[in-house]
């Protein structure tokens, strides 16, 4: 740390990313990434003329990217705003709407939600759980902050449905209620509808898991005009040219390819199904996933030392060092063919520890 550094970030703890090994030395079932390719749409669109029009800045009101986004789901364009990664959204709406008002989120869920209330000195308060893993809608009912919930819920999989959603946005009308569907498209229902409903719901999704962009960064927000025109005033205010040209282009072509969207949705939830099967099989606990990764501990072996001993044989998985899931480690559904050597490595990891 330099001695320039802002009081207000010098006890900060920044968001830690997976690992990101650039050789592709492992099978990568860490950061919640499609194992599939991009759809071949989007391949041919980012042609040689697109990569020269690069001299020139992207469309500050990601137009093309608004509007295909707004007619898959059957709203304005007014009421979407896209951004570079739905982390990016996601700061913009701690920036928007918890100056004064601070945010309350599960104790366990997405780790980047603490970290934009450091960086943007917002107070939080954080809901624990139930034994189970699951979120009581009730707990929030008293709750004055803003309300930001991941569905499915980042970490355990787990998710709420529409009805608990609707609860939980007509609990207090004076807070605004974030709904994160980073992993929706793998079994969950969209709030999206309820956004026509409700002038204090946001959701928000990316293009990372579901449609196999992760690197081109494209995530987007859906809510009534006026808190898009909000998020729209932070964005204006910080970086106009948020998305670059090649995503713009990348992330309509991706949205409007419908099937190759199903197909690949439908892979997944098919592979997670496998993937439970094997590690029930191997003696493993599984928590009830509807996303594209699950959580599962033994009771032989630590999370850190699954992690670790799947890491040396090529295997990269997630361990988190949250207090209430440290035993656990969140495996990354990938193809069969990779599910299968994974059953494998862990069936002779578990009988070398005598299991
Ligand atoms: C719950 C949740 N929200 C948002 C994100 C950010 O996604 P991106 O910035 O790639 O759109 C993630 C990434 O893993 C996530 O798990």
């Amino acid at each position: 740390m330099s001695r320039f550094l802002d009081e207000s970030l010098q006890s900060i703890v920044p968001y830690t990313p997976g690992e990101q090994p650039q050789d592709m030395q492992y099978i990568k079932l860490n950061t919640n990434e499609s194992p599939y390719a991009p759809s071949q749409k989007v391949l041919d669109a980012l042609n040689c003329d697109e990569v020269q029009k690069l001299r020139l800045y992207s469309d500050p009101t990601t137009k093309v990217l608004d509007q295909a986004i707004a007619n898959y789901y059957n709203v304005k364009t007014n009421n979407v705003i896209s951004g570079n990664g739905s982390d990016e959204i996601l700061a913009f709406i701690f920036k928007a709407f918890c100056g004064k008002k601070g945010m309350a989120f599960p104790d366990v869920t997405y780790g980047f939600y603490p970290v934009f209330c450091q960086l943007f000195g917002i107070k939080y308060n954080t809901v624990p759980l139930d034994q189970n893993f699951c979120i009581d809608v009730n707990d929030y009912k008293d709750i004055n902050d803003n309300v930001i919930i991941a569905n499915p819920n980042a970490q355990t999989g787990i998710c709420l449905d529409l009805d608990q959603i609707e609860q939980l946005v007509c609990q207090n009308k004076d807070r605004v209620v974030v709904i994160d569907e980073a992993y929706v498209d793998f079994g969950a229902q969209t709030a999206v509808p309820l956004t026509k409903k409700y002038n204090n719901l946001v959701v928000v999704q990316t293009m990372s898991k579901s449609r196999q962009l992760a690197g081109a960064r494209v995530g987007f927000a859906v809510a009534c005009e006026q808190l898009i025109n909000d998020l729209k005033t932070v964005k204006f205010s910080f970086n106009p040219y948020n998305v670059n040209r090649l995503s713009i282009i990348a992330g309509a072509e991706a949205i409007k390819d419908y099937d190759y969207f199903e197909d690949c949705c439908l892979k997944i939830q098919d592979s997670r199904k496998y993937l439970v099967n094997c590690l029930e099989h191997l003696g493993f606990e599984v928590l009830p996933s509807k996303a594209n990764f699950v959580l599962a501990r033994h009771e032989k072996m630590s999370g850190e030392q699954v992690y670790s001993q799947l890491k040396q044989k090529g295997i990269l998985v997630r361990h988190l060092k949250d207090q209430r899931i440290k035993n656990f480690v969140r495996i990354t559904v990938g193809t069969n063919e990779q599910i299968k050597t994974l059953a494998y490595t862990l069936a002779g990891i578990l009988a070398g520890a005598n299991v």
